[in-house]
């Protein structure tokens, strides 16, 4: 992919963008591998039409996208584990993108990843219908001051775009150690009819799901005696006419 043009961001994301200062080795892949791996702020229209397989030289069949994927240790382990997937991982904060570039350094391949240094959104919005396998949100901040809901990852806005670029069948899987965020999210997501929530039991919800990559965050909460949930949802085989807003 070209080089992207000078970052000009927009303040789209609440929260912090860096922190302190970078060491020089992750300064130093963020130097590099952000310009090699960034989506260009130029190939994210914001108008839904985008083709995934623009972003990527090699023949895209399956696509996975990370929202906030902090210093992005689940990231590397989806890239680890299912080689034969496109991956798009999203996170506005300095440091967690160049901790991330900086274990992508010893990656076999890279050709596979795409990222983005700015607001999730920008890249859900663009995407045309129908483009991605999974959507992951784990540990998203959790806002919980009722004024700042809006600022929530999951919200109604936003679960309406996942579920609009989510294949049928493609699966938005959500984490958190913070039960009201557990059951925000999940409220809005059963409230929109597009989407069925896989979990049968309650052990659905609360046992950590077969194979799954666990975060510094859910580590940090499990350690603090905190229970995770973890969440996921199916998007139904209808077509959009189909969908019923309840
Ligand atoms: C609590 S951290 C969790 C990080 C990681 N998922 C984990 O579990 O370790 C939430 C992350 O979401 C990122 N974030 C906040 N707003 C975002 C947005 N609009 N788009 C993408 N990422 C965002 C933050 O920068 C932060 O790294």
């Amino acid at each position: 992919m070209a080089k992207t043009e000078p970052l000009k961001r927009i303040q789209r994301v609440y929260g912090r963008r860096q922190g302190k200062p970078l060491t020089l080795a992750r300064a130093s892949a963020l130097e590099t591998l952000l310009p090699i791996l960034e989506i260009p702020l130029s190939a994210l229209p914001e108008d839904g039409t985008r083709d995934i397989q623009d972003w990527f030289q090699t023949p895209v069949t399956r696509a996975i996208l990370e929202i906030g994927f902090g210093n992005g240790e689940h990231l590397i382990g989806i890239i680890e584990s299912q080689p034969e997937a496109h991956v798009i991982g999203v996170e506005p904060f300095t440091n967690g993108m160049a901790a991330f570039l900086k274990s992508a350094q010893s990656l076999p391949t890279r050709d596979h990843i795409r990222v983005l240094m700015d607001d999730a959104m920008l890249v859900v919005r663009s995407l045309k219908p129908n483009s991605l396998d999974s959507i992951y949100i784990l540990n998203p901040d959790p806002w919980p001051k009722k004024r700042h809901f809006k600022r929530r990852i999951v919200r109604p806005e936003t679960v309406e775009e996942y579920h609009r670029v989510l294949k049928p069948g493609g699966q938005l899987i959500c984490a958190t150690d913070v039960d009201e965020l557990a059951e925000w999210m999940c409220t809005q997501i059963i409230r929109y009819p597009g989407f069925d929530w896989t979990a049968g039991c309650a052990d659905d919800w609360r046992k950590m799901p077969e194979n799954w990559i666990r975060t510094r965050y859910e580590i940090k909460g499990e350690k603090a005696g905190r229970q995770q949930t973890y969440l996921i949802f199916k998007k139904k085989d209808l077509g959009s006419a189909n969908i019923k807003k309840g």
